[in-house]
């Protein structure tokens, strides 16, 4: 536990040892103790077990390895479907189906997800986050039958590790993100400082290498995390969370 915090890190090859449920029980129910907005907690996590369901859904995460490989699938999502019954059968109007209350739900699944994800980690699993799930967001929720108001935010593929020991990811310096009492805007020579040793770091040059780029930030604008991309996949996930029931202003 010590050094668990600084030391975690993201596992993406799994053993076949299979992962019993009454654990994954426990560590969701501990989970569950996070904090919510008003108690209300607006998420709801579909467990994915089986080989035939996990095959169709690994497609829809663009087949990663992670995906594949992975003892469970479990897909968190933003959800106002329960508590909405829950008002009408209770003499109660709800009012829920807007921006603000979507991003209450997504708060608290997401803060739910993480609880999980440490709580997991804490007991020897692997776990692996998979943000492709808003890319292919309808044909995921089709999939795991999600009704009106459930909007799938996040999946984590969880397994025992493949391997015992993995280099930590690095990190910027806290400099980079702590401000004290104001935030203090960058200068190029603040920035070139802050990034300097992520740049300089082993693995990011050979991204940048084996991509034929000049510097690492275009590895991420030109390959990862294109314009392109991210304004289709915009589209589709605002599209689909509005046509699921939440109205936003335009
Ligand atoms: C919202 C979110 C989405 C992510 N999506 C993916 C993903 O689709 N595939 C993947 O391999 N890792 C994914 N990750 C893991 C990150 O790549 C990883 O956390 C980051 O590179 C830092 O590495 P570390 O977790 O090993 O410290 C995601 C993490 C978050 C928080």
């Amino acid at each position: 536990m010590n050094n668990y915090f600084s030391t975690r890190n993201t596992i993406r090859e799994y053993s076949d040892a299979k992962v019993p449920k009454d654990l994954i029980d426990k560590i969701i129910r501990d989970a569950a103790q996070a904090p919510t907005t008003g108690n209300m907690q607006l998420y709801s996590v579909i467990i994915t077990e089986s080989r035939e369901n996990k095959d169709l859904l690994a497609p829809l995460h663009f087949n990663q390895p992670a995906c594949k490989n992975a003892s469970l699938l479990l897909t968190f999502c933003a959800d106002f479907n329960r508590f909405e019954k829950w008002c009408k059968f209770n003499n109660a109007i709800p009012g829920y189906r807007n921006f603000q209350s979507f991003i209450s739900a997504i708060l608290d699944v997401t803060i739910f997800a993480q609880q999980f994800n440490t709580i997991a980690e804490l007991n020897g699993l692997g776990c692996c986050y998979l943000g492709t799930t808003t890319y292919n967001a309808p044909e995921i929720a089709s999939l795991l039958k999600l009704p009106e108001l459930v909007i799938p935010v996040i999946t984590i593929a969880i397994g025992y590790p493949k391997n015992s020991v993995q280099e930590p990811t690095e990190r910027l310096s806290i400099e980079a993100f702590v401000h004290n009492e104001f935030y203090k805007d960058y200068s190029k020579e603040t920035i070139d400082r802050l990034y300097k040793e992520k740049e300089n770091n082993p693995t990011n040059r050979k991204f940048v290498k084996e991509n034929n780029k000049q510097t690492l930030a275009q590895v991420f604008t030109d390959i990862r995390y294109t314009k392109e991309n991210n304004e289709i996949f915009s589209k589709l996930y605002f599209d689909f969370i509005n046509k699921n029931g939440f109205n936003f202003p335009k």
